[in-house]
């Protein structure tokens, strides 16, 4: 018998969870390639009023309807609310089914419970859209680096900010244009604060630290630094300096074998790969033992991508695969934070450079009100909302040394 002539399986039968951005990019794809051998049986959405593409019988109301259906060999969750995804996903899981999810906030809080109910119930949970849309970044640490030791991970792992900056590097403007351009582009949202806040690239790195390190983080224990105080003074600093300044996601091993989490903006040189990432665009560096540097880029969002990597998910759960969390059954690295960062800092604000604390400074510019120097990680932990609410931008040099002396809490940061 030839190979060809082997009866083609049933479709896998889909349950999708949200019919958005990435739903509907989901649903274009089947569409457009009806040989894929995935039907969408049904789908459910949250408003009965609003207009669908779809005739309106396609569509339930009820997402839990979905999982009380035996039926469908797949439930896809692409929902954009967090609580609601968890619940629903928890739940599915419980029952042991095979799900896949694009809820990076989600993850990001629960990742370790949910790793924990795959293991009791034998359910599955891929979620390759959660990070960089399209860029096969979990897959990839997760499969093909498992075996293998990684120094760091690093990346641009929001769109929005990295389409604001590359916009503002490009022509001297100032950030509030710059991201009126990328709202109206579609590249950012409404309400921007996830995104230039870095709190969504946080949540990447979370996820993204239990697959190549094996190491579970609470998002709030990682800094988070965004660029909504940025300013063209800022870009010039870095310009002067032959760098961009790039929000970047970091995960690297420590020379102790500890492993450290930084999502704030960096000076990024020509010399890096993330140097020519602009715009829209997501890119990931792996550094690994043996195999060195390795390169990926690609769209980190948008219905396509986004429902690319989804559809990548769906063909590896039919294929039956699942993820392995090589490190954390390996020797999962222990999380660092009495570390000294190289910062530039630029405030109009005194007491927040007394607060910080610097434990050296190398330059400092009245005239233009920064300060570059060495601050205790710690110090910028707990100060992290305070800079945000007084103005102050924060740009990493990509230095990171040991502690050198405890960290003391200042009196005068009440007064703040
Ligand atoms: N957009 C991207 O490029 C992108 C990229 C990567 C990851 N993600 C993640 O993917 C998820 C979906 O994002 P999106 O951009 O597609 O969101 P979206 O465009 O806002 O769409 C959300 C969809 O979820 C539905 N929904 C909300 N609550 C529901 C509930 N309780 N039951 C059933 N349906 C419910 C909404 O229903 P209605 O239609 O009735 O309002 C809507 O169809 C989010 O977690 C997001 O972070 C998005």
């Amino acid at each position: 018998m030839s190979i060809n002539s082997a009866p083609a399986p049933a479709p896998l039968r889909i349950g999708l969870i949200g019919f958005g951005c990435v739903g509907q990019g989901l649903y274009d794809i089947l569409q457009q390639q009806p040989e894929s051998g995935f039907e969408i049986a049904r789908i459910a959405v949250k408003s009965t009023t609003k207009a669908r593409t779809l005739p309106l019988d396609r569509f339930d109301f009820q997402a839990d309807d979905l999982l009380q259906d035996a039926s469908l060999d797949v439930l896809v969750e692409v929902i954009d609310d967090a609580d609601e995804a968890f619940r629903l996903v928890r739940e599915a899981l419980r029952q042991g089914r095979r799900v896949v999810t694009a809820n990076k906030a989600m993850l990001a809080r629960h990742l370790q419970e949910l790793v924990q109910l795959q293991q009791q119930t034998g359910g599955t949970l891929l979620y390759e859209a959660a990070v960089c849309g399209s860029i096969p970044i979990i897959r990839t640490l997760d499969a093909y680096f498992g075996a293998e030791p990684l120094r760091s991970v690093t990346g641009i792992l929001n769109g929005s900010s990295n389409y604001v900056l590359t916009r503002m590097g490009e022509q001297g403007a100032d950030y509030a244009p710059a991201l009126d351009e990328a709202q109206q582009k579609g590249f950012a949202e409404t309400d921007p604060a996830l995104d230039m806040g870095a709190f969504d690239p946080r949540s990447k790195t979370v996820i993204l630290a239990a697959h190549a390190y094996g190491t579970f983080l609470q998002p709030d224990e990682v800094l988070n630094l965004g660029i909504e105080s940025i300013s063209a003074v800022d870009i010039a600093f870095a310009a002067t300096l032959g760098r961009k300044i790039k929000v970047v996601a970091g995960l690297q091993r420590l020379p102790d074998g500890r492993v450290t989490a930084l999502v704030t903006p960096l000076l990024v040189a020509p010399e890096s790969p993330l140097y020519a990432v602009d715009h829209e665009f997501n890119g990931v560096v792996i550094e690994a033992d043996f195999a060195g540097e390795q390169f990926l880029r690609g769209r980190g969002a948008g219905g396509h991508p986004t429902g690319s990597a989804v559809l990548a998910d769906l063909a590896a759960i039919r294929q039956g695969y699942a993820y392995q969390y090589p490190k954390l059954h390996a020797a999962p690295l222990t999380y660092a934070t009495d570390l000294e960062l190289e910062i530039y800092l630029r405030t109009d604000e005194d007491r927040l450079i007394d607060a910080l604390d610097f434990t050296e400074i190398s330059e400092e510019a009245d005239e233009d009100g920064y300060v570059v120097g060495y601050v205790a990680l710690a110090n910028l932990l707990r100060l992290r909302d305070k800079l945000r609410e007084y103005g102050a931008f924060v740009v990493r040099t990509g230095q990171v040394r040991p502690l050198s002396s405890p960290v003391a809490a200042r009196e005068f940061e009440d007064a703040l």
